[in-house]
C-alpha cells in the first residue's frame, strides 16, 4: 500500500520547489514530478515540510508535589494536531535512583505515544552509580543529552562540581550537556525575601527569577563546559542576558545552542500583572516571560543564527494544580503547555510577519533539531529514505486558539483567543495520517523511540581544542632552593 502526496511545494531547510512524494512502509521512497500511489492526498496550495520536533517537553513528568497533566498520548495527540511528529521528553531520576531505573518508568509510561519520540537524561544528583549509568544510557540506550538543573534548589538542582563532574564525563562518552539555566542560590534567596514582604501572588514568581539570574547561569554553564570540552545545549533560552552569552560563546567557535520557547516568543510579562489570580498563575513558569526588549532579542536571534530552534517546554497543569499556590507563588506547579500551538503561532508570528522565512521556519522547528540532537536525515527532512513524519502545511488555513477545541488535557490554554494563520491539513506519523483536514486520526501506541548516538564529530572538535590548552609541565633550567 502507497500513498502519495501530490500537488504540492516542498520546502526543507535550504530548499523549495514544486514535486510529490511517494510512502512506503513508513518511509520516503520517491520525490519527483507526477507520482502515483494507491492512496492520494492532495497538497494543492500547501508546503510539505518536515514534521515538527518538540525537542523539549514534560510529559507526566512528577514536579512539585504533582505530575503534569498531559501524559504520551494527549501530548503527543496535541503534537500531532499542531503539525509535530516527534518529541524528546526528559527521564528525571529522583534523588539517588539509578539513571537505568528512571528510563524503565519513561519507558512504560511512552508506550502510549502516537508519534516518535525520544529521551533527554536529566542528571538530579552526582555519583558514582550515575558516572557508571551513563555509559549505559549513552551506548546501549541511543540517549545523548543530558539535561542539568541550575534552578530548584532542594530538588532538581545540582551544584557547580556535580555539574563539571558530570560534564567530563559527558565530554569522554560524546554525549552533550543540557542546562536549565538559573541561579537557582539566587532565585532561592529572592523568593524568601519576596514572601516575607508579603509578595504571594503569581507576579512575585517573575520577580524571584529576572534576567539576571538566567544570564549569570548561562555564562556560567558556558565556562564548565568550555573547561570540560562538552559541547552545551541551553533550554528554555527566555531573555537577552542569556542569549548574549551564548552569541559570544558560538563566535568564539564554543558549541554551544540556544532554545527559545514559543511561549517566551509570542507572550510577555504583563500576563503576570492580571488581576485575575487564575489568569496569571496559570502563565507561571521557569524562567517566566519577558518584556518586549528580550522578546526581540530571541526574535533576532533566531533571524541571526544564534539561537537555534524553537521549542514548548510543554509541562501543563491545570488550574486546580496550580491552586496548590494560593498564598504562596512558590508552591504554584512551574510549567506551561504549547505542543499544539508551537508551530502555528510561530507561522503566524515568524513567517507571516517576514522574520522568518518558511525555510528557516522548517530549520528551527525541526530541521535543527534533529542535526543537533543527532537524528537526521531519519527526522527532519524530506529525502528518499527518511522517515514519512510530514507535514502538509497550508498557509491560508486559520483559526482563533481555544482551551475548547484543544487536544491538551488541561482546562485552558495560554495562548487563548489568539488567531493563527498557517495550520496542518495533513500530518503523518511514519507514513500513518494522524490528522485530516481538522480531524484526528491518531493511533495509541503508534509512537517508537528513536535512538540517537553521540555526534563525535562535534567532540572530536572540542577534544583538539582541549589538546591545545592541555596542561604541560615546564621543563626549567633552575630551581630555587626550597624554606626561607
Ligand atoms: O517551568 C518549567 N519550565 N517547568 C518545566 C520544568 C523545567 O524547568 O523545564
Ligand atoms: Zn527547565
Ligand atoms: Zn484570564
Ligand atoms: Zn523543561
Amino acid at each position: 500500500m502507497t500513498k502519495v502526496i501530490k500537488n504540492g511545494t516542498i520546502v526543507t531547510a535550504d530548499l523549495t520547489y514544486k514535486a510529490d512524494v511517494l510512502i512506503e512502509g513508513g518511509v520516503i521512497t520517491q520525490i519527483g514530478p507526477d507520482l502515483k500511489g494507491d492512496e492520494v492526498l492532495d497538497a494543492t496550495g500547501c508546503y510539505v515540510m518536515p514534521g515538527g520536533i518538540d525537542p523539549h517537553t514534560h510529559l507526566e513528568m512528577p514536579f512539585m508535589g504533582t505530575y503534569s497533566s498531559d501524559d504520551f498520548e494527549s501530548g503527543t495527540r496535541a503534537g500531532l494536531a499542531g503539525g509535530s511528529t516527534m518529541v524528546v521528553d526528559f527521564a528525571l531520576p529522583n534523588p539517588g535512583e539509578s539513571l537505568l531505573d528512571a528510563l524503565k518508568r519513561w519507558d512504560n509510561k511512552s508506550t502510549r505515544a502516537n508519534c516518535d519520540y525520544s529521551f533527554h537524561m536529566a542528571v538530579t544528583w552526582w555519583g558514582e552509580q550515575v558516572f557508571e549509568d551513563m555509559q549505559t544510557v549513552i551506548q546501549q540506550r541511543g540517549i545523548n543529552t543530558f539535561k542539568h538543573f541550575m534552578a530548584y534548589k532542594g530538588a532538581l538542582m545540582v551544584n557547580d562540581d556535580e555539574m563539571y563532574a558530570s560534564f567530563q564525563r559527558l565530554a569522554e562518552l560524546g554525549g552533550i550537556a543540557m542546562v536549565h539555566a538559573e541561579n537557582g542560590d539566587v532565585v532561592a534567596e529572592l523568593s524568601a525575601k519576596l514572601l516575607a514582604e508579603g509578595n504571594t501572588g503569581p507576579e512575585a514568581h517573575a520577580y524571584s527569577r529576572p534576567p539576571q539570574v538566567e544570564g549569570e547561569a548561562t555564562n556560567r554553564a558556558i565556562m564548565i563546559a568550555d573547561m570540560a570540552g562538552v559541547p552545551l545545549y541551553v533550554v528554555h533560552t527566555s531573555c537577552e542576558e542569556s542569549h548574549e552569552a551564548i552569541r559570544r560563546a558560538r563566535m568564539q567557535g564554543k558549541r554551544v545552542w540556544g532554545e527559545p520557547l514559543i511561549q517566551h516568543l509570542t507572550l510577555d510579562d504583563s500576563e503576570y500583572m492580571h488581576p485575575d489570580w487564575d489568569h496569571a498563575a496559570r502563565r507561571v513558569m521557569s524562567p517566566p516571560f519577558r518584556n518586549k526588549q528580550h522578546q526581540n532579542s530571541l526574535w533576532n536571534g533566531l533571524q541571526s543564527g544564534s539561537l537555534s530552534v524553537v521549542a514548548t517546554d510543554h509541562c501543563a497543569f491545570t488550574s486546580e494544580q496550580k491552586r496548590f499556590g494560593v498564598g504562596d507563588f512558590t508552591k504554584i506547579p512551574n510549567g506551561t503547555g504549547g505542543l499544539e500551538d508551537r508551530m502555528p503561532m510561530l507561522w503566524t508570528h515568524g513567517v507571516n510577519t517576514g522574520r522568518l522565512t518558511p525555510n528557516e521556519f522548517v530549520a528551527v522547528t525541526s530541521t535543527n533539531i534533529a542535526k543537533i540532537l543527532n537524528c537526521y536525515p531519519k527526522k527532519g527532512a524530506v529525502l528518499v529514505g527518511a522517515d514519512a513524519d510530514l507535514v502538509v502545511w497550508d498557509p491560508e488555513k486559520s483559526k482563533t486558539i481555544t482551551a475548547d477545541s484543544q487536544q491538551s488535557a488541561i482546562d485552558y490554554n495560554v495562548f487563548e483567543g489568539q488567531d493563527v494563520k498557517g495550520l496542518p491539513r495533513y500530518t503523518l506519523t511514519r507514513g500513518q495520517v494522524a490528522v485530516m483536514d481538522g480531524e484526528i486520526k491518531t493511533q495509541e501506541g503508534h509512537g517508537k523511540f528513536v535512538e540517537r548516538e553521540p555526534n563525535t564529530v562535534v567532540n572530536k572538535a572540542l577534544s583538539t581544542w582541549k589538546e591545545l590548552t592541555a596542561p604541560r609541565p615546564v621543563e626549567r633550567t633552575g630551581i630555587p632552593a626550597t624554606g626561607v
